[in-house]
């Protein structure tokens, strides 16, 4: 099969397009034909290093968090899925790939694709989805009648996260640039905001949950608009001691993580605020319920481009540059 993989880490490194050996499929594996695989900004991370010390992939491996495609084997222990099923899914760390024309996943990880999708729309859904399933339901709670922040409401996790919030019943404030403020208003923002004109700062305040996105500023200034007692979940760092033990990470890493957060979490402590860090992990129940709210018409998937597979690292070069609307995909058939 063809594969994109990262052969050498570095910023300047590209995928190189590979023949490899079909995966071999264990017993609670399905094999999946991908047929649009999500590029996300963590694809290039881990490409240029930055990841090494939580998520040390060793060279040569093949990239791709996000796929959707048809399963055509299953293990001898599969229950829930057969050969022929339309699935998409965030493969576990460790086990992503979806950057080639086959893929074998855990069927924990998978879920039945939205039958009201195209391959490529669902190729979109899996990681930002559950990011922001894990960020706003599983974490924060959110409520009916609450405030919440979501930073870059025109992004992969933003689209996403506005539509998520405003179907629990929250009101929703987001940062985007002038050439976005409709798309944001039109997934549901209620209040918007022109970064590049305004600080959010100045403008909201007690809320009741921030997702932070962006840089360590912007994080600190999200601990002062939400009131005491009220959560902010960063996706984009420092990671925190909870991640150390989640990850298992030994006691040098530990050190590390403690060490990163320290001064955001002694911020958000001094304010009352609930600091934390999340890494998404893969979780094929949570996509089911996501795969229920995209059917229901209550998420749609916002489209930024589509691109051959041939052009997988001009993909990430245009998610690189930190300017999509919305999600990017790579189409493989
Ligand atoms: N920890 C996790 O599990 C996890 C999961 C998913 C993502 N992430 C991280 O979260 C971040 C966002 O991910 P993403 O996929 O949503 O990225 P993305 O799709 O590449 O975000 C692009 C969008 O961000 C907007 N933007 C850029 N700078 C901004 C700013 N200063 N203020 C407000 N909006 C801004 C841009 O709008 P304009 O063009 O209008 O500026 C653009 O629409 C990335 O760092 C990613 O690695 C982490």
């Amino acid at each position: 099969m063809k594969a994109f993989i990262v052969k050498r880490y570095g910023k300047k490194e590209k995928l190189q397009l590979t023949e490899l050996a079909e995966p071999r499929v264990k017993e609670n594996e399905v094999l999946v034909q991908v047929y649009a695989a999500g590029v996300n900004q963590l694809d290039s991370k881990i490409r240029n290093g930055e990841f090494k010390l939580i998520l040390p992939y060793k060279a040569p491996f093949t990239l791709g968090h996000d796929v959707a495609g048809v399963v055509t084997k299953v293990g001898s222990r599969v229950t829930k899925f057969k050969v022929g099923d339309e699935v998409y899914a965030r493969p576990a760390d460790y086990r992503i790939g979806a950057f080639a024309e086959l893929i074998a996943i855990n069927e924990k990880d998978v879920a039945l694709k939205p039958k009201n999708l195209s391959m490529a729309e669902a190729a979109s859904i899996p990681l930002v989805g559950l990011t922001v399933w894990q960020a706003l339901v599983e974490k924060a709670n959110l409520k009916k009648g609450q405030k919440v922040f979501i930073q870059a409401g025109s992004g992969g996790v933003g689209t996403f996260a506005i539509q998520l919030a405003k179907h629990l019943g929250a009101t929703v404030a987001t940062t985007t640039s002038a050439a976005n403020i409709d798309l944001v208003k039109s997934l549901g923002a209620d209040i918007v905001i022109d970064y590049k004109k305004d600080d959010f700062e100045t403008i909201l305040k007690d809320y009741d949950v921030a997702l932070n996105s962006q840089d360590a500023k912007t994080l600190e200034k999200s601990l002062r608009i939400v009131k005491p007692g009220g959560k902010v979940i960063s996706i984009s760092g420092p990671p925190d001691p909870d991640f150390g033990q989640k990850i298992n990470a030994n006691w040098f890493l530990k050190i590390i993580l403690k060490f990163l957060s320290a001064g955001i979490r002694k911020k958000a402590k001094r304010l009352g605020v609930n600091f934390s860090f999340l890494f998404m992990r893969a979780q094929g129940e949570q996509l089911s319920e996501i795969t229920r709210l995209i059917e229901s018409g209550v998420i749609k998937p916002v489209m930024d481009k589509v691109f051959p597979f041939e052009q997988t690292n001009e993909a990430m070069a245009y998610v690189e540059t930190g300017r999509a609307r919305g999600k990017v995909v790579v189409k493989i058939i």
